[in-house]
């Protein structure tokens, strides 16, 4: 069966950085399912502009192209706040369901980083990890982030996105973002990249050896 490596947690956690050190490390595909959200959002921006349109929004999913995933724009802050609200519908998320069933497919392996890969798309995956960071950890690193992109936004205004993020992505009926009973907890508040990063290998590696 393939190797499976799920990696949750709220939004700049460290978990997109863990989880692509993990991908180089074993030579797994890796799918950064933030990445689906954030463009269904860039999509409906760029259209009607309407996030609450459930229909329009699933619509925009079904008619996803993965080049769509490799533009700046969905990297932006206002993309990250667009997925998350477009997020809430169950339209979008059936729609976006198979794309990354198939994934998990992937042999030897794979490395998916979402919200809801260990509970939702892939609960049978050998490896859990729920990556996580204090609230005002995520922002700073979120604000040097968006900072270095070239944009402009204070540490508050980016500290009040985490909080409304974490309310929003944790409170939705349709698959919440919450750590699955099998994950294994890896709080990154005080980890350098590289701590983080061996801390998630010994895991996986334990992980390995049970299956
Ligand atoms: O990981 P990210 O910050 O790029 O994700 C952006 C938003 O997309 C996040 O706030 C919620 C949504 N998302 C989700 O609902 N499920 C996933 N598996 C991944 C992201």
């Amino acid at each position: 069966m393939a190797f499976i490596i799920a990696v949750d947690g709220p939004a700049a956690s460290g978990k997109g950085t863990v989880a692509s050190r993990l991908a180089a490390l074993y030579g797994y595909p890796m799918l950064d399912t933030g990445l689906l959200y954030r463009a269904v959002g860039v999509r409906l921006l760029g259209a009607s502009g309407d996030l609450d349109d459930d229909a329009a929004a699933e619509a925009a999913a079904r008619g996803l192209d993965l080049s769509e995933l490799e533009k700046a724009e969905v990297r932006t802050r206002a993309a990250g706040e667009a997925a998350s609200r477009v997020a809430v519908h169950p339209g979008v998320r059936a729609a976006l369901f198979a794309l990354q069933r198939d994934f998990t497919k992937r042999e030897p392996g794979s490395v998916i980083d979402g919200r809801d890969i260990g509970t939702v798309i892939a609960p049978e995956a050998p490896a859990k990890l729920y990556v996580t960071a204090t609230p005002e950890i995520r922002a700073e690193r979120r604000w040097k982030q968006l900072s270095g992109q070239g944009e402009t936004v204070s540490f508050d205004d980016v500290l009040a996105d985490i909080h409304k993020r974490d309310a929003r992505d944790g409170g939705r009926e349709n698959a919440p973002m919450t750590q699955a009973p099998d994950a294994v907890l890896l709080d990154t508040s005080e980890m350098t990249i590289e701590q983080a990063f061996d801390a998630a290998r010994r895991i996986v590696e334990t992980a390995r050896a049970r299956s």
